[in-house]
């Protein structure tokens, strides 16, 4: 079985929690309540090669595996969702698509640059008229000659005004559906491109969320992503990946919050004992303890189908559906244990219950993970696709199928 961890990844989850407790932990409340993205720790983090994790070392990557990744991840996100939100939009929605789908020419131009945080990444697919229907692109791009012509908005861009480059979701041919559309790297430098941050917004203060505008956009051929047509199959592969990330931080959060809740709880007293000697707290650090390593086992399976390289939109959206919606039970019990303190900025438990909260509604709603895992277990869609076989566990041979093999 895959539950022991290698000296490897032990090695990375190790270094990340350091850092994470030695160079972003000290920063995180004054970041998050004067709002202002903290370009101190990006440079740091950056220093450090952490936006490097996942990537060869041919483009100036560290090359771990996805299970170190995922430690890594949720290493951050126990300290902090906003720097967390940074990390995986960089690796997850930028790195990991220009690996899959860049020509190599584009691989070499970016990913040593992103990998160094020389360029930060932003993934535009959201827009005001297409959340959950990602397929309703109104972002056009309009062939002229070697170049194309981008037009259109998007929204709740991660990152979007630090952003060096853009990959934006476009359609090009409407006629065609999914089919028709394109995705592009975009320099943000490029004549008429802006971003205008969103605020004041509920959470993740210290993290950039933006709207981008293309007007007139001027692109070369061939900085499209992907072929003609390649768009709607780059935008999900991201989301696989962004997926994946996000579950991972929601580990993270659960994790802080058990921290937070477990000391609070055997410092205060109420009736002339620890609170935390109560049957009733016990049951709600109880509740977080199960969940966070549910969670954490379902984040290294998808972990181990990716580093195996094999289709697991399923097992990241189960991951997804599952972390982000156990996040938010741990942070509400988080600030119950913390009781009135909880509602104060003074200790931490506020923060954790705000930032909890978007993590059921990027990079997919929770609706959405039920939907596609929904019509999978009905066998309405395969959700790793028609060719992937199964990775329900076998209850004749007793494995899972994919997994067989993996040490
Ligand atoms: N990988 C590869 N191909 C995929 C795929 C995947 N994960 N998912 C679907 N496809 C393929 C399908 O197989 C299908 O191919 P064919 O046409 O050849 O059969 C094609 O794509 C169309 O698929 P669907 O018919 O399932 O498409 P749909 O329009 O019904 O939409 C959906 C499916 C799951 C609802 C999808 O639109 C979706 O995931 N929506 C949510 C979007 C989302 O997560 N947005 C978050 C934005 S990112 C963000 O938050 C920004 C940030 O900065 C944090």
């Amino acid at each position: 079985m895959f539950l022991e961890l290698n000296e490897e990844q032990r090695e990375i989850w190790r270094w990340a929690k350091e850092f994470a407790d030695k160079e972003i932990a000290p920063q995180v409340e004054e970041y998050d309540r004067k709002a202002t993205f903290n370009h101190e720790l990006c440079k740091k983090i950056a220093q450090q090669g952490f936006f490097g994790a996942i990537l060869p070392e041919k483009y100036g990557g560290q090359a771990i595996d996805y299970v170190a990744y995922a430690l890594m991840t949720e290493e951050i996100a126990r300290v902090c969702s906003s720097t967390r939100t940074l990390f995986s939009v960089q690796i997850s929605l930028v790195e990991m698509p220009i690996l899959k789908y860049g020509s190599e020419a584009q691989k070499e131009h970016y990913l040593p640059k992103l990998a160094t945080g020389e360029m930060i990444g932003c993934f535009g697919l959201t827009e005001p008229n297409a959340g959950s229907d990602a397929g309703n692109q109104q972002t056009t791009a309009v062939a002229d000659g070697d170049h194309y012509i981008l037009n259109g908005q998007k929204t709740w861009i991660s990152n979007g005004s630090i952003a060096d480059v853009a990959i934006v979701i476009t359609q090009t041919d409407k006629g065609k559906g999914h089919k028709g559309m394109c995705a592009f790297l975009v320099d943000t430098k490029t004549e008429g491109f802006s971003a205008r941050p969103i605020a004041p917004k509920l959470g993740l203060w210290a993290s950039d969320t933006s709207e981008l505008f293309l007007e007139n956009v001027k692109v070369h051929k061939d900085q499209m992503l992907g072929n003609p047509g390649d768009g709607f199959k780059v935008a999900m592969y991201c989301l696989d990946q962004g997926r994946f990330s996000v579950a991972c931080g929601g580990v993270g959060v659960m994790q802080g919050c058990l921290d937070i809740a477990a000391n609070y709880a055997m410092e205060r007293e109420a009736f002339d004992q620890k609170i935390g000697e109560f049957q009733q707290i016990q049951h709600m650090v109880a509740d977080m303890s199960c969940d966070t390593e549910a969670g954490r086992l379902l984040t290294f399976r998808a972990a181990h189908l990716k580093n195996k390289g094999v289709r697991n939109t399923r097992e990241t959206c189960m991951a997804k559906l599952f972390c982000t919606e156990a996040a938010q039970r741990a942070a509400y019990n988080a600030l119950q244990i913390f009781g009135g303190y909880g509602f104060s900025e003074e200790y931490p438990a506020a923060r954790y219950y705000r930032d909890a909260r978007v993590l059921t509604l990027y990079e997919g709603t929770s609706q959405i993970q039920r939907l596609i895992l929904g019509q999978d277990a009905l066998g309405i869609r395969p959700a790793n696709g028609k060719e992937s076989p199964t990775t329900t566990f076998d209850r004749l041979t007793g494995h899972y199928p994919e997994l067989a093999g993996v040490k």
